[in-house]
C-alpha cells in the first residue's frame, strides 16, 4: 500500500470529528440529534481504522530513517487510539459493563482526552501541508469510499451486541428502569455521596428556607447518564415554576446548586419542564441518587440532573453562561 500526505491529513480530519462529536454526544441528550452525532462518531472513529493498511506505509517508513524526534510520541499515540476505538466498540457491543469498578467508556473517553497532547505533538514533529491540488476528483472519490465504508462498519458494530442489548441512540444501555434500586451510582468526576446531615439541610429557593408542600406532579423521564446507562423511572416532586411562582421581570436563568456545591444553570421558560423530586418509583430516593431531592431534567443528560438539590436561585445572567460540561 501507498501512503503518504493525503493519509495523514485524512487522519487529522478524521481524529478531530472524532473528537468533536464524541464530546457532543455528551452534550446532545433527544433524537434526532443523538442518532445523528454517535453516527458520524462511529464512522468517523472506525474510519481510522479502515486507513491503517495506507497508514502501516507511512510508519513503516519512519521506522527506516535514522531515530528522529517525536518517534515515540507517534507509536504512542498509535497505541492510545487502538485502545480509544476498541473500547468505544466495546461499549456499543457489550454496552454498561464494569471490570474491576472501571468501564469501557471511561478508558475510551481517558484514552481519547490523553492522545490529544501526542497528536499535537506528532503534529509539530512531522507537519504536513495541504495542497490545492488535494481537492481533485479523486481524492473526493477516495473520501466518498471510505466514508460508505466507515458507516457501513458503524452499522455492523451495531448490530453485534446481543439483541436484549436495549440501547439508546446515545449508545447508553438501560439499567434499572422502573426498579431505581437497579440503577448504577455514578457521579460527574470528583463529586461525591455527601454525608446524611448535610443532605438533609433545609431547601434555600431565593435564599430563603422552603419547606416542599404538596408532591404530587409525576412524569416519565429516562435518565441518561454520561456513564453509559439509561433508566426510565416514573419521577414524583413538583415542578419548577409551581416551585417558584411567576418569574421576576428581567430573570433570565435558573440555578439549580447542589450541597456539594455542583451546579447548572436552565433557562427560566423551561420551569415547567424541570421536575424537584424526592421519589422515583413509589420510593424515596437513594442517597447516591440525591435523597433527599434531585432534579429531573427530561431530554438532558445525566449530569444536568443535579443531586442533593440546597438551592435554587432565579437570576438574570443568561443561561449560556456557564462551562458546557461541569468543571467540578
Ligand atoms: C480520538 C478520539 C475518539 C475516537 C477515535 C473514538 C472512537 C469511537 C468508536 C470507534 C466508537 C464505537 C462506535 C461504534 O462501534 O458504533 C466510539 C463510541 C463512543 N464514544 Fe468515542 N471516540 C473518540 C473520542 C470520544 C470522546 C472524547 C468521547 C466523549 C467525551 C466519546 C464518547 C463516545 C461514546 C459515548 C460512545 C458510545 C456511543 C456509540 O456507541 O455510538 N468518544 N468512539
Ligand atoms: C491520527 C493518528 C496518527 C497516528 C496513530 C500516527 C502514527 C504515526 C507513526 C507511528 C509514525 C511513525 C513514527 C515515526 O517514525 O516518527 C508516523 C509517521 C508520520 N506521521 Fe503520523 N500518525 C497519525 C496522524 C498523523 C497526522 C495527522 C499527520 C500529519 C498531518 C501525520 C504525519 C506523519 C508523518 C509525516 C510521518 C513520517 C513518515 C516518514 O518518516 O516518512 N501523522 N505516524
Amino acid at each position: 500500500m501507498r501512503g503518504g500526505r493525503r493519509t495523514n491529513l485524512a487522519l487529522l480530519v478524521l481524529v478531530a470529528v472524532a473528537l468533536a462529536t464524541g464530546t457532543a454526544s455528551f452534550a446532545v441528550g433527544a433524537p434526532p440529534a443523538t442518532s445523528l452525532v454517535t453516527t458520524a462518531h462511529a464512522a468517523s472513529g472506525l474510519a481510522l481504522l479502515l486507513l491503517v493498511p495506507w497508514k502501516q506505509a507511512v510508519a513503516r517508513r519512519g521506522l527506516t530513517r535514522p531515530a528522529h524526534p517525536g518517534r515515540r510520541a507517534g507509536w504512542l499515540l498509535s497505541v492510545l487510539l487502538l485502545i480509544s476505538i476498541s473500547t468505544g466498540v466495546v461499549q456499543e457491543v457489550a454496552g454498561f459493563t464494569t471490570v474491576l469498578g472501571i468501564t469501557a467508556l471511561q478508558v475510551h473517553v481517558a484514552t481519547a482526552l490523553l492522545a490529544i497532547p501526542l497528536l499535537v505533538r506528532h503534529l509539530v514533529t512531522h507537519p504536513q501541508r495541504p495542497r490545492a491540488s488535494d481537492l481533485s476528483r479523486r481524492t473526493l472519490l477516495a473520501a466518498g469510499l471510505l466514508g460508505a465504508g466507515a458507516l457501513a462498519a458503524a452499522g455492523l458494530t451495531r448490530r453485534l451486541g446481543p439483541a436484549s442489548l436495549a440501547q439508546r441512540a446515545t449508545g447508553s444501555t438501560e439499567r434499572g428502569s422502573f426498579v431505581p434500586s437497579r440503577m448504577p451510582v455514578t457521579q460527574w468526576f470528583t463529586d461525591v455521596v455527601p454525608p446524611r446531615a448535610q443532605r438533609d439541610a433545609p431547601l434555600l429557593v431565593n435564599g430563603a428556607p422552603v419547606e416542599l408542600g404538596v408532591l404530587d406532579d409525576e412524569v416519565e423521564a429516562v435518565l441518561d447518564c454520561t456513564g453509559g446507562w439509561f433508566a426510565t423511572q416514573r419521577w414524583r416532586g413538583i415542578h419548577l415554576d409551581r416551585l417558584l411562582g411567576a418569574a421576576p421581570a428581567g430573570a433570565r436563568s435558573i440555578d439549580v446548586i447542589s450541597t456539594t456545591g455542583y451546579r447548572r444553570r436552565f433557562p427560566v421558560e423551561q420551569a415547567g419542564e424541570l421536575l424537584l423530586a424526592t421519589s422515583a418509583g413509589g420510593q424515596p430516593l437513594s442517597p447516591g441518587h440525591g435523597a433527599p431531592r434531585r432534579l429531573v431534567a427530561p431530554g438532558r443528560r445525566g449530569f444536568w440532573w443535579v443531586k442533593w438539590v440546597a438551592a435554587i436561585e432565579v437570576v438574570e445572567d443568561p443561561p449560556w453562561r456557564q462551562p458546557p460540561f461541569p468543571l467540578q
